[in-house]
C-alpha cells in the first residue's frame, strides 16, 4: 500500500509532463520513488468495486510473478476514494508504438520479434494455466505489451478488466471490455468469455508482429484493410508469405515466419475450441510442436454442433453496437452511416466476411445481419 502524498511527490503532483498516456481505465504517469522508476495508473472513477473487493483483487494480482508480466507493486487510495495502481516502469514503450510507429528506432529484426511473440505467449500461458483462479486478460493488443530494456515482452493490464465489472470500454455490448480489432467473435456476439478470447487476440497480435501493420488499417484497399481478411485470402491462395513485413526480407527465416503466421491463423479460427491453448502455442512457436490443420470458417460454429456442418441457426448474428466514445444511454441510435461503418469493422473483421449495407436488415440498438453469400 502506498501513501498518496508519496505518489504525488513521485509524479510531480500528477503533472502533465509526467503523463505516459491515457487508456480506457485511466491515465498513466511516470514517477520516481526512492530512486527507482515507477508507472502510476490513476483509475477512472467508474471502478465499481468496493474497497474490500478491490483490495482482494489487487492482492491476487500483486502475487503474480512472471518475467513476461509487468509487475504490479501495489496500490493506493487517493482523495475521494480514487484508486491508484503502482507498477514497475518498463523502459522501451509499448509494442504498438515501436512496431507501427518506429518509436525509439529500435532494431526489430526477426529474432527479436520471435522472442517477443514467445514472451507474450508465455505470459498468457502463465495467466491461463499456471495461476489459480486463471486470469483472462480480455484486452490483449500491442498497446498492452510493453518492451523492457532488452526488448523482452511484458504484458500490462492483466487483471484490470475484472475491476470494471459493470462498464464497457472501447466496445461494449452489455458487459464487454476489449478493443476493436482484437475481439473474438463469440465474445462480441454472444458475450461468451473464456481463455480462448485471449488466444484469438494473441493471434491477431502475432499477425501484426509478422506483418508490421495494424489489424485494421485504412491506408490499404479492399480486403487488405482488415489484416485477418487479407491473411485468410492469402492462406487460400497459398501465398501466406506476402503477409511478411518487407523490413524482414531475409531469406533464411522464411520458414520460421511462415510457421508463425500459421500459428496466428490457428489462434484466430472462429470456433473457440479449434484455437489451441497457450501451452500449445508456446510449444509451436518454439518449434517443439507441429501445426494442426488451419481451417478457415466463414461462420461461428457453436461448440455444441458438429463443426463441419453449417449451422443454419447461427447465420444471423445479433450485435449490439455502441460507439467507442459514447454509451447507449447518451446516444442510443447512431446514424445509419456510422453504424454501417462500425458494423463493417466488426463483422468483416470478426467473421472473415464483409457484410455489405444491403445485408443490414434492422437498425436501432440491435442489428440483424443476413448471411453473407
Ligand atoms: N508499467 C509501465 N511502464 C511504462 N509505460 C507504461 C506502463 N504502463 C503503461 N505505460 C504506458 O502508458 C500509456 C497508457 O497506458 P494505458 O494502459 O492506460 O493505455 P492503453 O494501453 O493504450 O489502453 P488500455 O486502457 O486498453 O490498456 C501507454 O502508452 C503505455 O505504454
Ligand atoms: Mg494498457
Amino acid at each position: 500500500m502506498y501513501a498518496y502524498k508519496d505518489l504525488q511527490k513521485a509524479t510531480n503532483n500528477f503533472h502533465d509532463n509526467m503523463k505516459l498516456g491515457q487508456g480506457a481505465f485511466g491515465a498513466v504517469y511516470k514517477g520516481v520513488l526512492d530512486g527507482s522508476e515507477i508507472a502510476v495508473k490513476v483509475l477512472l472513477p467508474e471502478v465499481q468495486q468496493g474497497m474490500e473487493d478491490f483490495s482482494n483483487e489487487i492482492v491476487l494480482v500483486t502475487s503474480m510473478r512472471h518475467k513476461n508480466l509487468v509487475k504490479l507493486k501495489g496500490c493506493c487510495f487517493g482523495n475521494r476514494e480514487q484508486r491508484i495502481l503502482v507498477y514497475e516502469f518498463v523502459e522501451n514503450n509499448n509494442l504498438a508504438e515501436v512496431i507501427f510507429e518506429g518509436k525509439g528506432d529500435l532494431n526489430m529484426d526477426w529474432p527479436i520479434r520471435k522472442n517477443i511473440c514467445i514472451g507474450i505467449a508465455s505470459g498468457l500461458k502463465y495467466l491461463h494455466q499456471d495461476v489459480q483462479p486463471p486470469i483472462i486478460h480480455r484486452d490483449i493488443k500491442p498497446a498492452n505489451i510493453l518492451l523492457d530494456i532488452d526488448l523482452n515482452a511484458k504484458i500490462a493490464d492483466f487483471g484490470l478488466a475484472r475491476l470494471f465489472p459493470k462498464i464497457g470500454s472501447h466496445v461494449s455490448t452489455i458487459n464487454i471490455v476489449g478493443t476493436m480489432g482484437y475481439l473474438a467473435p463469440e465474445y462480441i456476439s454472444l458475450g461468451q468469455l473464456s481463455e480462448k478470447i485471449d488466444v484469438y487476440s494473441f493471434g491477431v497480435v502475432l499477425l501484426e508482429i509478422v506483418s508490421g501493420r495494424r489489424s485494421i488499417d485504412h491506408k490499404f484497399d479492399g480486403d487488405q484493410i482488415f489484416l485477418l481478411n487479407w491473411a485468410w485470402r492469402l492462406h487460400e491462395e497459398d501465398k501466406l508469405l506476402d503477409l511478411m513485413d518487407q523490413k524482414l526480407n531475409d531469406s533464411y527465416i522464411h520458414e520460421e515466419i511462415l510457421h508463425t503466421i500459421k500459428v496466428g491463423l490457428l489462434c484466430v479460427q472462429v470456433t473457440p475450441s479449434r484455437r489451441p491453448s497457450m501451452d500449445k502455442v508456446v510449444a509451436m512457436l518454439k518449434g517443439n510442436m507441429g501445426i494442426e490443420v488451419v481451417i478457415k470458417e466463414s461462420q461461428y460454429q457453436s461448440d455444441n454442433h458438429d463443426p463441419f456442418l453449417r449451422n443454419e441457426e447461427s447465420s444471423n448474428v445479433h450485435l449490439s453496437i455502441i460507439d467507442e466514445k459514447s454509451n447507449m444511454d447518451e446516444k442510443p441510435f447512431m446514424g445509419l452511416g456510422d453504424m454501417k461503418t462500425k458494423l463493417s469493422h466488426i463483422s468483416s473483421y470478426s467473421y472473415g466476411n464483409t457484410f455489405n449495407a444491403s445485408q443490414i436488415s434492422s437498425v436501432g440498438g440491435f442489428i440483424e445481419l443476413s448471411k453473407p453469400r
